[in-house]
């Protein structure tokens, strides 16, 4: 079974995947950390971001494996190297709508990410999941929230990892990556016809993982019946 968990940056999409999965005993995949690996090898090997072909072939070429540490976070490892953070930096973020826009990264990526969820299990979160990696998902939510109280949610983020951003500056990257991410003309960010739309502004995460595992019961009790 596949659950599919997409929107649009802050709109606690990690969160309630991580615990949706983790009630569930399904495998947790956060696509976006396959996107900012791929930007971070483009970033540190000098690449040219407008460069889709080349970025492509990177994409394809890179061995990137996602453990989970003990279902409270994934370790991203590429090429056996741990760039947990690295791949959280406002640099690579910035950085990674414009890779993921390129239809050869998009394409590298969709291979791994439809080998991974082949066999099992899984909550997959992204952009893209309900509408292109997984149209034949059993559940597909799309998560929203008003872009000051995202901008907020990644701001506190950050400050828990010890980067300080003014909440102002935040909502501008996150407006600018919206943007791109909804605009692009290769799997945009967008909900699928099908999808339940969940508007998470002024939610706490648990009450949307209780509505999310709601969603889950009904579609089990729709396939018994
Ligand atoms: O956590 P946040 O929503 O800020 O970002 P993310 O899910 O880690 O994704 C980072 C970037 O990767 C997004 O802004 C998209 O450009 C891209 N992405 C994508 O295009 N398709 C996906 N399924 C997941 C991420």
């Amino acid at each position: 079974m596949i659950i599919a968990i997409d929107g649009p940056a802050g709109s606690g999409k990690s969160t309630v995947a991580r615990g949706v999965a983790r009630r569930l005993g399904f495998t947790y995949l956060d696509s976006g950390a396959l996107y900012r690996a791929v930007t971070l090898l483009a970033l540190e090997g000098g690449a040219d971001l407008d460069d889709g072909a080349a970025l492509g072939r990177l994409a394809s070429a890179a061995s990137i494996e996602l453990r989970d540490r003990d279902g409270e976070s994934v370790e991203v490892h590429v090429d056996g190297r741990d760039v947990s953070h690295e791949i959280r930096t406002p640099h690579v973020t910035g950085a990674s709508s414009t890779v993921a826009a390129h239809a050869e990264v998009r394409a590298a990526l969709l291979s791994k990410q439809r080998a991974l969820i082949a066999a099992g299990n899984y909550v997959v979160e992204g952009r893209d999941i309900g509408t292109v990696v997984a149209p034949d998902a059993a559940l597909k939510v799309f998560l929203t929230a008003d872009a000051d109280e995202r901008a907020r949610r990644r701001a506190a983020e950050l400050e828990r990892r010890g980067l300080q951003m003014e909440a102002r500056e935040v909502k501008a990257a996150i407006e600018k990556r919206d943007r791109l991410d909804s605009t692009r003309s290769a799997a945009p960010l967008r909900a699928a016809e099908d999808a339940v739309n969940l508007d998470t502004t002024g939610l706490e995460s648990k009450d949307v993982i209780e509505r999310v595992l709601e969603l889950v019961d009904g579609v089990r009790a729709a396939g018994t019946s």
